[in-house]
């Protein structure tokens, strides 16, 4: 059976010179096909590696998600189990998220990541490995998840939530499944991965953003106390690119918003104005809540309440005339499907 491991960098190929302070590393050092020695791979696994990138998450950027994407579909068409990545905690459920909504979903594809450096004298990334390979050699495992301290999680649901805990990980609804004693574990009666795929729409992100060269602007934008619409009109300005900048989206309008509001999508009325301000002029909004675990059920109705557009509209013709939407994801997940939307749509045209 073969396992593709593709490294991407992160603190699981970092390095650091004091074993004493666990912050004194660089991440995304180690070549991946180094991570692996030392690790005892499922019985009858041939493992097979590709560094695909080597950074640390923090950086990680559209262009890196296309090369990984592309060599993710690749290796998926091919005779292997399923896939592993080796990736950065720190936006690891953004590229988790992204996956899921662009792989088939019949083979499983498992992030894994560490905590602690790999020169940390009690690392945790062999580990993780470990668990995120016998992962993909379950029979009934399916589309991507994330694989952390002996928990698999969801890509829907799965957040860091911890900067610094080992398990740093967590979900709304729990983990899928927990490993114990070399045994993964989950409800036997439910399916371990993604269900419920729509694959052809899966194929038509997939095409959409490998084929766009320079994605979608897409803003995040913070209700908080205090708020002003400051941030928000110098979004809306086309800024041009500076020497030292090399971004070709900030050339480009704004081609959509989203924000993090606070409880049942509420936003501060300073926020608010600008918003309106922003809707009138075309640019699409995505509204979701900045509560951790609670995904939005609400419209935000009363955004529209003073933004009229048309009389005799009821709230929600006027949503959809105005490119207003509700997302239940967390913000940085939800500006991840407001692009492949407008990647969609700009196709269509
Ligand atoms: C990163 O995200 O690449 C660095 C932090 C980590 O992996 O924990």
């Amino acid at each position: 059976m073969k396992i593709v491991v593709l490294g991407t960098g992160g603190t699981i190929a970092g390095e650091g010179h004091d074993p004493h302070n666990a912050l004194a590393y660089t991440a995304g050092q180690r070549p991946v096909s180094v991570l692996l020695q030392g690790v005892t791979l499922p019985p009858g696994a041939e493992v097979l590696t590709e560094q695909v990138a080597q950074l640390d998450s923090k950086d990680m950027d559209h262009a890196t998600w296309q090369t990984l994407l592309a060599r993710c579909r690749h290796w998926l068409a091919q005779d292997v189990a399923g896939i592993v990545i080796t990736h950065g905690t720190d936006t690891l459920e953004e590229t988790a998220f992204f996956l899921s909504q662009t792989l088939p979903a019949d083979k499983p594809v498992v992030l894994t990541c560490a905590m602690r450096p790999a020169t940390h004298p009690q690392p945790d990334g062999p580990a993780n490995l470990t668990d995120a390979l016998s992962l993909v050699t379950q029979p009934q495992a399916r589309g991507v998840m994330v694989v952390c301290a002996g928990l698999a999680h969801g890509a829907g649901e799965v957040q860091k939530v911890h900067a610094s805990r080992l398990d740093a990980f967590a979900s709304a609804s729990g983990p899928w499944a927990v490993r114990a004693q070399d045994v993964w574990h989950w409800a036997s009666n439910l399916p371990l991965g993604q269900v419920d795929i729509d694959e052809d729409a899966i194929e038509k992100r997939a095409t959409a953003c490998l084929q766009t060269a320079v994605w979608p602007r897409v803003e995040v934008v913070l209700s908080h106390a205090g708020a002003t619409g400051a941030v928000l009109q110098a979004m809306l300005q086309a800024s041009t690119p500076g020497d030292h900048d090399s971004d070709a989206r900030l050339g480009q309008p704004l081609a959509g918003l989203v924000v993090a509001a606070t409880g049942h999508v509420t936003i501060h009325a300073a926020l608010e104005a600008a918003l309106r301000h922003a809707l009138r002029c075309g640019v699409p909004v995505m509204v979701t809540t900045r509560c951790v675990w609670s995904g939005v059920t609400t419209s935000p109705h009363w955004l529209l309440a003073n933004t009229k557009f048309e009389s005799n509209m009821d709230a929600s013709t006027e949503a959809q005339l105005t490119g207003l939407q509700v997302s239940p994801l967390s913000p940085v997940k939800a500006r991840i499907d407001f692009m492949l939307q407008l990647m969609l749509n700009a196709g269509k045209v």
